[in-house]
């Protein structure tokens, strides 16, 4: 027999053949005469229906065992499927027993049961296309840099800088018995890290367009929806831009097929200051958006995306860029919020001015840590920025899950650090 996966079987190409298929069993149904299996390998979203007589009914054969199916694939009399498979031999090569295993046939558990079973999540049909749309949009997003002139800049892992400055590392350390003596491995406090973004300044000062789509990490004591301590970003860094808009607004409105309405910072603090509802947090001039805060503005806006723009400078990082010719001090940063998961994405100017950077920089006393990052100044600096993206929380915007944690194939947050 010709060994075929099942995408290729449902394809017809090998129809009146004898072939072999390998897949887990996703249905049984006995009649007295035959038995109906669908066999699925993952190669496609759809099963391969099996014709069996009943002598090659086994009680093995249960929901989520493997097998290997031979026969002949046959056109299907049946509108629903193109082909099926006229079994002549079927092998259970692993048992599943339908008792222990904690998902049951013709069942539909929700998101919340499955995913107290990370190791056998993936066996079920809503987790597995949730991984398989997570796959797709790496893809379109590699793709869509591509396309559009962009290096791709594998930034590190670990690193010693705290480029967020928001104190939530991971510090890393050897161990084992070679390092039993509390040796300082790298010589400086190293971290994993919580955005590539500074390395990502140092290529864009060489190729202009570089991103970065990988793990970042951050030690946030969240239990919330939207929260991992391991995630994936993407992030983009362009030289020679001057524009907020011009920086976000080309990706974002690509990867959401959409363009959305941009507010300041102030307008938003008028917004919710205008507004009946009852806060838990304060929105005065100068406070940090809160959950709660930004559910009201996407919900104001008429519960589509919308950009803010213009923070006070004190909210930002030190690489923010000081927005002089506004009345209130800000600085060009701009977030993206959207319905059902708040903040999307987080970008701003960076400060390309040697002066203004390096008294920033010194008033932090961290002029010496960034003396290198001053060099970027230093030696043909330009007008820059770029931006963030957490991918989870546009898979979670773009499917409507609920919960961060379903869109990851191992979630990894604060008490929980599971496989
Ligand atoms: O707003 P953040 O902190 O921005 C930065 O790190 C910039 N240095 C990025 C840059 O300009 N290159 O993080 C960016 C995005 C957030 O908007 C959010 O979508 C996501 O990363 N994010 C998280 N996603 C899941 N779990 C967490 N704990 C997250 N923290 C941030
Ligand atoms: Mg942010």
């Amino acid at each position: 027999p010709t060994k075929l996966r099942v995408s290729q079987a449902l394809s017809g190409a090998e129809l009146g053949s004898n072939i072999k298929v390998q897949g887990w069993v996703r249905s049984v149904r006995a009649q007295k005469a035959n038995v109906f299996l669908h066999v699925n390998d993952g190669s496609s979203l759809q099963s391969l229906q099996v014709i069996a007589s009943s002598e090659l009914n086994d009680p093995l054969l249960t929901f989520g065992s493997a097998v290997e199916v031979t026969g002949i694939l046959k056109k299907s009399p049946h509108q629903k499927q193109p082909v099926e498979l006229d079994a002549k031999q079927i092998n259970v090569v692993g048992e599943c027993n339908p008792v222990d295993f904690p998902f049951k046939i013709k069942e539909r558990h929700g998101l919340e049961y499955i995913r107290q079973f990370p190791h056998l999540r993936c066996r079920t049909n809503a987790f597995s296309s949730l991984l398989r749309i997570r796959s797709e949009a790496t893809a379109a997003i590699h793709s869509y840099f591509k396309d559009n002139g962009f290096v791709e800049i594998n930034t590190p892992i670990i690193t010693s800088n705290d480029c967020e400055g928001a104190g939530e590392l991971f510090q890393v350390e050897p161990s084992g018995p070679d390092h039993a003596d509390g040796e300082n491995f790298f010589s400086v406090p190293a971290y994993l890290t919580v955005s590539g973004q500074l390395h990502l300044e140092v290529v864009s000062g060489a190729f202009s367009k570089a991103y970065t789509f990988g793990p970042t990490f951050r030690a946030e004591n969240s239990q919330s929806r939207r929260h991992l301590a391991e995630f994936y970003m993407v992030e983009a860094e362009i030289s020679f831009t001057q524009s907020l808009e011009d920086l976000t607004k080309d990706t974002v409105d690509a990867m959401l097929k959409n363009s959305f309405p941009v507010i300041t910072y102030r307008e938003a603090i008028d917004i919710l200051r205008r507004s009946s509802e009852r806060f838990a947090f304060p929105t005065d001039w100068g406070c940090d958006l809160k959950t709660e805060h930004e559910k009201y503005l996407v919900k104001h806006c008429g519960n589509i995306p919308v950009f803010v723009t213009d923070y006070p400078y004190d909210l930002k990082p030190f690489y923010a860029r000081d927005n002089q010719d506004h009345p209130e001090r800000t600085a060009a940063a701009v977030d993206l919020l959207v319905p059902g998961v708040g903040e999307l994405c987080g970008g701003s100017l960076r400060e390309e001015r040697l002066n203004l950077l390096s008294a920033r920089l010194e008033e932090a006393g961290l002029e010496d840590v960034y003396s290198w990052y001053l060099d970027l100044r230093r030696f043909g600096s330009v007008p820059h920025g770029g931006f963030g993206l957490g991918f989870e929380r546009y898979l979670q915007c773009i499917l409507g899950v609920d919960n961060i944690k379903d869109v990851i194939p191992f979630p990894r947050f604060s008490h929980s650090c599971l496989l």
